[in-house]
């Protein structure tokens, strides 16, 4: 039972998208052996036609560091090596959840510092479903951020501690591998600026990164990627070709 005596009325009005999609992921978890018995990681490195399972990989960094003009070159890149892979990324602004998040990154619509995280957060859990789909099929999927991203800016807001920003990705698929695009906020500025968008601050950004490097495990890789868009495309497409090729039988980890 979901007690709304623990989020004050407000919050958990905002909150009940992210309320009403648990029970449907719990079920989809539950399909896919991701819940009960405490288990730590999800069996789907094959399935039921004995396909291997695709390499769930995940483009990181601060604003304006490369990661939509590299992550779309990788996905084409792959499918011409023959190793079928979509695009994907967060937030996915066209579900109604991403509608809300659009809205407030664009500063048309004010929420809660915990009740936006938590719609952040359930945009990820609403396209659970998909990624499994996806993966269990044996096509590899690259996404354009991710829970990563998700922790990094909530928590570079005042009172938001990582611990607690953590909790609501925790249980989603851990990626195979995770591309970290670093650069200073300084370099990341000579890009032509920030845009107009909520979160695009130098004060905030320096805040962001020094975030995503305390979360950083032995699947991320730290690129610098202050190289032209083709120098770092090769370096790129050396890790991600690794990944596929070795992710085989490997179980699915899941957060955190
Ligand atoms: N290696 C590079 N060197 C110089 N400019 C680059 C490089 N990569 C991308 N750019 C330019 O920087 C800008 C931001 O690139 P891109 O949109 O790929 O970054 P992003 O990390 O996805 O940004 P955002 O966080 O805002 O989504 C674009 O104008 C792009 O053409
Ligand atoms: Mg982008």
């Amino acid at each position: 039972m979901l007690r709304t005596g623990v989020l004050p009325p407000t919050l958990f009005n905002l909150c009940r998208p992210l309320l009403l999609l648990l029970p449907t992921h719990i079920r989809s978890c539950q399909k896919l052996g991701m819940v009960g018995a405490g288990r730590k990681s999800a069996n789907c490195s094959e399935n039921m036609e004995g396909v291997k399972r695709g390499t769930l990989m995940v483009m990181e960094g601060c604003d304006r560091t490369g990661k939509t003009t590299q992550a779309k070159q990788l996905v084409e890149f792959l499918n011409s090596a023959g190793k079928p892979t979509v695009f994907m990324r967060f937030p996915e602004r066209s579900t109604h959840i991403g509608g809300i998040i659009d809205k407030y990154l664009s500063n048309t619509q004010e929420l809660d510092d915990r009740a936006i995280h938590l719609l952040f957060s359930a945009n990820r859990w609403e396209l659970l479903p998909e990624i499994q789909k996806v993966l269990k099929s044996g096509t590899n999927i690259i996404i354009d951020r991710y829970a990563y991203s998700g922790v990094a800016f909530s928590a570079a807001k005042p009172g938001m501690s990582l611990e607690w920003c953590k909790g609501s990705d925790a249980g989603l698929p851990r990626p195979d591998l995770v591309l970290f695009l670093d650069l200073t906020p300084e370099q990341a500025l000579s890009r032509g600026g920030y845009g107009t968008e909520r979160y695009e601050i130098q004060k905030f950004q320096e805040r962001v990164r020094e975030n995503y490097h305390s979360l950083k495990d032995n699947s991320w890789k730290m690129i610098d990627a202050d190289r032209t868009i083709e120098k770092l495309q090769e370096v790129l497409r050396t890790e991600v070709l690794n990944a596929v090729n070795s992710v085989k039988q490997k179980e699915l980890p899941l957060l955190w």
